[in-house]
């Protein structure tokens, strides 16, 4: 391999790798805090029990989550 090629494929695969990167930054981005509300949403724990204010089917006043599904909501809304 000349060196041209070998610098053409270097930056390839950083190009990827940083890509990469960044996707997994976003998969683990942390959400809107729950501390914006501490009163509300103090010794809330379960999924459960989020959803029951923010399941998208629930008339109230909590803003309603697009991934109900989702599993632990403490992961991304704690801090
Ligand atoms: C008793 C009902 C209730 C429960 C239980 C509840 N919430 Fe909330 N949540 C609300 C209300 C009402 C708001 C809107 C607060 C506001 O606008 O100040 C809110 C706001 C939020 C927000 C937006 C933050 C902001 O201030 O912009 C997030 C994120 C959130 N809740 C996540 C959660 C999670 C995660 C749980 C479970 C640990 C949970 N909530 C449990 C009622 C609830
Ligand atoms: C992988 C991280 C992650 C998990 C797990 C997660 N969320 Fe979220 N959540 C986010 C992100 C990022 C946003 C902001 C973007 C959006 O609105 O989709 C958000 C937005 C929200 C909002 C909207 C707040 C607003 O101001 O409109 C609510 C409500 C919410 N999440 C509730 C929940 C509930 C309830 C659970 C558990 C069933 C949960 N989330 C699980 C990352 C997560």
């Amino acid at each position: 391999m000349n060196r041209f090629a070998g610098i053409v494929m270097f930056c390839a695969v950083m190009s990827t790798l940083a890509t990469g990167c960044a996707y997994r930054y976003y998969l683990g981005m942390h959400g809107p805090s729950i501390k914006s509300s501490l009163d509300i949403h103090q010794g809330v724990e379960k999924d459960r029990d989020c959803l029951d204010c923010h399941h998208p089917d629930q008339a109230s006043e909590a803003p309603p989550t697009t991934h109900p599904r989702f599993t632990g909501c403490l992961k991304c809304h704690s801090s």
